[in-house]
C-alpha cells in the first residue's frame, strides 16, 4: 500500500477527489491531506459535512490578491510539506491555481504525480482564464492522466503524452453524486412558490466578469417574461464583485439570490430543476446523470461530450443567444425532452475504484 497526498483548494475539486480519498483508504493506502485554503467557506464547510480531516491547511486566502498570489504562496507550502512528508504519489484534480501549485510541488520534488480529470482542453487560453493554460501545463508534467473520456484521451495523445500514462476512467463527478443524491428530499427552495418550474442558475467565471451586466439584465428579463410559471434560484458565488452587481440587477420577485448551497442541497435541488443556466464546470458533468438540460454560459467548452449527446447547448453571454435558447427550450416540449433524455457520457460512477487500482497495482 502507498503513501498518497491529495492537494485540494476549492469547491469542485474536493467534490472530485472525495471519492478517490474514500477509496484510497477503502484499499488501506496511508493519506495525507492538503488544503490551500484557496476557497474558504465553499470549501471549509464541504469538510465538515464530509468528516474529512485535513493534515495542512495553507489558509493561503487570508494574504492573496490574484492568481499569482495563489499559485505562489500554495506552491510555497506544499513544497515543504512534500519534502517533509516524502508521498509515493501526489494527486491534483482539475486545472485551478492550487492544483498547478500542487503539479509543480510534485514534479520539483521528483515525487509522482496523478492528475485527476485530465485532458479537458478548448485550446483557448482565454476561455477559461486561467483554467485551459493551467490543465496544459499539469499535463506536461503529469506522470498518470486520467482522463475521463475518449475526447480527453486523444487531446493527450494530439500533444505527445505516452500512451501508457493516460487512463480513460470516467469523471469521478458521477461516483460523487452517489454520496450525495438521496431518494426523498425536501428544501425550503423546493417549497418556495410550488407551483412555478425551478431554473437554477450559477455564474462565477473570470472571464464572465466583463459581461456580467449584460448576463445580470437578460436574465432578469427572462425572468420577468417567465413571472407566471418560473422561479430562478441562484446560490451565488463567494466573489464579491459577483455579489454586488448580482444584487443590483436581478430584482424581479421571481428571482432568489442564496448563499452557495453545500453540495448535498445543490445535486438534489439540482434534480429537482427545469432547466440550469450556469457557466461552471462540475455541473455540466452532473446534469447530464440528472437528465437536467443545462444552458451554458459561455463560448466554448472543455465538454463537448456533453453537447454532442444532447445535454448542454453552448449559448455564451449574447442577450439574443440566451433569450432564445431559452424561450426555444421552455416553449418547445420536444426540444426540452430531447436535451433531458440525453444520456450521460461521463462514466458510470467506478471512477475512483479504478484509480486506486491502477495506483496500487504499480510497483
Ligand atoms: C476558482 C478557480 C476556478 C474554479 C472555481 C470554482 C482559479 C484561478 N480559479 O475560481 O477554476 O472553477 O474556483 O468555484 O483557481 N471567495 C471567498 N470565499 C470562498 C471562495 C471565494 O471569499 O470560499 C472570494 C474571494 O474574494 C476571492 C474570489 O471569491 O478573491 C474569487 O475566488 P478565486 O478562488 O480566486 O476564484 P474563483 O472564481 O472561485
Ligand atoms: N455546487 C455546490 N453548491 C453551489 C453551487 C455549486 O455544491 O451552490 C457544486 C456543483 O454541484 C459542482 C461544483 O460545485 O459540483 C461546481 O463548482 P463551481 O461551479 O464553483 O466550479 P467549476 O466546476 O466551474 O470549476
Amino acid at each position: 500500500m502507498k503513501k498518497l497526498m491529495f492537494i485540494f483548494g476549492t469547491r469542485p475539486e474536493f467534490i472530485k477527489v472525495y471519492p478517490v480519498i474514500v477509496e484510497a483508504k477503502s484499499q488501506g493506502n496511508e493519506c495525507i491531506i492538503v488544503n490551500t485554503g484557496q476557497h474558504l467557506e465553499m470549501l471549509n464547510e464541504l469538510l465538515e459535512y464530509f468528516q474529512i480531516t485535513v493534515d495542512y491547511d495553507l489558509k493561503i486566502m487570508k494574504e492573496c490578491n490574484g492568481i499569482s498570489d495563489i499559485t505562489s504562496n500554495a506552491l510555497h507550502g506544499i513544497d515543504k510539506i512534500i519534502k517533509v512528508e516524502s508521498p509515493d504519489v501526489v494527486f491534483v484534480h482539475g486545472d485551478t491555481s492550487s492544483t498547478l501549485a500542487g503539479a509543480l510541488g510534485a514534479f520539483n520534488n521528483n515525487v509522482k504525480l496523478a492528475h485527476i480529470e485530465a485532458g479537458l482542453r478548448t485550446y483557448n487560453l482565454q476561455a477559461p482564464f486561467p483554467e485551459e493554460a493551467n490543465r496544459q501545463m499539469v499535463s506536461l508534467i503529469a506522470d498518470y492522466n486520467f482522463a475521463p473520456t475518449e475526447t480527453s484521451r486523444y487531446n493527450l495523445l494530439s500533444e505527445g503524452k505516452k500512451i501508457d500514462s493516460i487512463y480513460v476512467v470516467g469523471n469521478t463527478v458521477i461516483d460523487m453524486l452517489r454520496y450525495t443524491i438521496k431518494p426523498s428530499f425536501t428544501h425550503s427552495i423546493l417549497e418556495w412558490e410550488p407551483e412555478k418550474k425551478l431554473i437554477l442558475m450559477t455564474v462565477h467565471r473570470r472571464e464572465n466578469l466583463n459581461e456580467l451586466d449584460e448576463l445580470f439584465e437578460t436574465i432578469n428579463e427572462i425572468a420577468i417574461k417567465y413571472h407566471n410559471n418560473y422561479k430562478i434560484v441562484y446560490p451565488i458565488h463567494r466573489n464579491p464583485e459577483i455579489r454586488k452587481k448580482a444584487n443590483e440587477i436581478l430584482t424581479s420577485s421571481n428571482v432568489k439570490i442564496v448563499e452557495p448551497l453545500d453540495t448535498v442541497n445543490f445535486h438534489n435541488i439540482m434534480k429537482h430543476t427545469h432547466l440550469i443556466l450556469t457557466d461552471s464546470g462540475g455541473i455540466q458533468e452532473e446534469a447530464p446523470s440528472l437528465g437536467i438540460p443545462v444552458l451554458v454560459l459561455r463560448d466554448t467548452t472543455e465538454r463537448p461530450e456533453g453537447v454532442k449527446a444532447g445535454t448542454l447547448r453552448l449559448v455564451g453571454t449574447d442577450k439574443n443567444s440566451i433569450i432564445d435558447a431559452v424561450e426555444l427550450i421552455l416553449e418547445n416540449q420536444i426540444e426540452y425532452n430531447k436535451m433531458s433524455e440525453a444520456s450521460n457520457p461521463f462514466g458510470n460512477g467506478a471512477s475512483s475504484k479504478q484509480i486506486i487500482d491502477i495506483i496500487n497495482d504499480e510497483k
